[in-house]
């Protein structure tokens, strides 16, 4: 992991300020959020995607750089260009470990995605946390439906259900993998932003929290399996994800929601120096209005992107339109006239 003493040193050449990510997942919330506060933006992109984020005047970037895979993050480039970085779901897949040591400043606390990459390690923060959490199962405990997870899985992709113990020897064997009690409940997945600096929003002891938004992933087929097994089917569970709806929780649960994410943030603070700005805790409710957490995105999530404007929630905290990605924008704007961007960027 590189030294934060090195980042700083780099932050303190920056003359300006822009905002780079890589061209996917939801970086045409982010570009946008950034025009609208007046931060200029970088793209990382392959050739073959440019033409389709040029063609979006208001979420693309200012300015493109053109790389030929990913995983290779023009790291001079982007410090010539006083850029910070904004990570998201497929800029921490595609950099995988070596987002750990990237010498260009990075919004949020690096070290949180060390914990979002680590099945283990997320369940440590989530078990510290006190919060409900499926129950992980040894092969032998398997009796009933269980979410067998493999490694670097992102997407839902390839995991698999099984029901006991015989068919999960017969179908993964000694692969490494995860397995978890399957919770049956309605999903929602809550978009938090956790500001060291802001007065707006819920307080906790390391700054105000606000959620800025709910969605709700779609997956194939989980999601859609009604109409095969009408048509007489019965293919698999799978759990792909195809895109996202907007979702508003029954405000009740919001009491529920928020002192969830406050225990997120605080234990983060604990483990590694605290989450910083967007995060996500994937949750299942069940009937009984239990809700069970099964995984933390430690950076923004796409899901965000339902809303381009206003969510249900944004709406209580700004009188103007307030996206995640417009948030970033204003938070890195705040901090640094405040002097603050330390607090904010490693
Ligand atoms: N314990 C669980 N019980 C039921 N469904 C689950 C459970 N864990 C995950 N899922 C389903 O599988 C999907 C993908 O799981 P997740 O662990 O979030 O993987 P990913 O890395 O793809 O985000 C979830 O969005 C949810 O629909
Ligand atoms: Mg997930």
């Amino acid at each position: 992991m590189l030294d934060k003493k090195k980042i700083e040193e780099t932050l303190s050449d920056y003359k300006d300020l822009k905002i780079a990510t890589i061209c996917s997942h939801s970086s045409l919330q982010i570009f946008h959020g950034a025009r609208m506060e007046g931060i200029k933006t970088v793209g990382i992109v392959k050739k073959d995607r440019k033409k389709l984020y040029e063609s979006f005047p208001l979420g693309k970037p200012n300015e493109f750089i053109e790389v030929d895979s990913y995983s290779d993050i023009p790291e001079d480039e982007l410090i010539a260009r006083n850029a910070v970085i904004i990570p998201h779901g497929s800029f921490v897949e595609y950099t995988g470990e070596k987002f750990d040591d990237l010498r260009v400043p990075i919004y949020g606390n690096r070290r949180s995605i060390g914990y979002e990459r680590s099945r283990i390690k997320m369940f440590e923060w989530m078990k510290k946390a006190g919060i409900k959490k499926p129950k992980i199962l040894k092969p032998e405990e398997i009796d009933g439906p269980a979410l067998v997870k493999f490694p670097g899985a992102k997407g839902g992709r390839g995991y698999l259900i099984v029901n006991s113990h015989k068919e999960f020897k017969e179908k993964v064997g000694k692969k490494e993998c995860m397995i978890q009690e399957f919770i049956i409940g309605v999903r929602a997945y809550p978009h938090f932003f956790l500001s060291p600096i802001s007065e707006i929003g819920y307080e906790t002891k390391h700054g105000r929290l606000e959620l800025l938004g709910v969605d709700k992933r779609v997956e194939s087929s989980a999601d859609e399996i009604a109409r095969a097994v009408s048509a007489g089917l019965k293919p698999p569970l799978s759990f792909t994800v195809i895109g996202n709806e907007p979702m508003v929780l029954r405000e009740s649960l919001l009491y529920d929601y928020m002192k969830i994410g406050e225990r997120v943030v605080d234990t983060s603070f604990d483990l590694f120096g605290g989450i910083i700005g967007p995060f996500c805790v994937e949750t299942i409710i069940t009937e009984d209005l239990k809700i069970y957490v099964f995984e933390i995105s430690a950076r923004i999530v796409a899901g965000t992107n339902v809303y381009s404007l206003h969510s249900p929630y944004s709406t209580y905290y700004y009188d103007e339109p307030m996206t995640t990605g417009r948030r970033i924008a204003c938070e890195l704007k705040d901090a640094k006239k405040l002097k603050r961007l330390k607090e904010i960027i490693y």
